[in-house]
């Protein structure tokens, strides 16, 4: 049995694993991978342990969710276009009741309006959203003061 409560799992919806092939204006030129590789960084120096998760199909991501209280003590998602419309995902994190935080690489604030919109508002700690990876970083201090490490 794990006996840490410091095991953060970063969830990434649909399309994010093509990060690297789509616009740098929003989501700049790492991959995913040097994404990952960056969040492990900033993981480590919070002394949280990290593990990843991506998948372009709604219903893994939603089992994963109802699975995730078994691995993790926190989330940290960003489920993409997932985030406007898919009250799935919405009701899969609230059952599987862990603190997260929501995180966009992109300005969803000041684009299209349907992306102003997102499904997990009210459940999450916080929303970040515009700062590229270092928006990774805020969420994962906000989680890491929640679970008190
Ligand atoms: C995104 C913003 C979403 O609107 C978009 O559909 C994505 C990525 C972001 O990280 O900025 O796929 O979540």
């Amino acid at each position: 049995m794990n006996t840490s409560h410091n095991r953060v799992e970063v969830l990434h919806g649909v399309n994010l694993g093509a990060l690297g092939r789509r616009n740098p204006e929003h989501y700049g030129t790492l991959n995913l991978a040097e994404l990952q590789t960056q969040i492990k960084r900033y993981a480590r120096e919070l002394d949280l342990e990290v593990a990843f998760f991506q998948t372009n199909d709604e219903g893994e991501y939603v089992e994963r969710l109802h699975r995730l209280p078994q691995v993790a003590d926190a989330a940290l998602l960003n489920p993409g276009a997932w985030t406007h419309y898919s009250y799935a995902i919405r009701d899969a994190l609230e059952i599987a009741g862990l603190p997260a935080v929501e995180v966009h690489l992109s300005d969803v604030t000041g684009r299209e309006d349907w992306r102003r919109h997102s499904v997990l508002e009210g459940l999450v700690i916080a929303a970040v959203a515009g700062k590229g990876p270092e928006g990774y970083r805020d969420a994962l201090e906000l989680l890491a003061e929640r679970l008190g490490t």
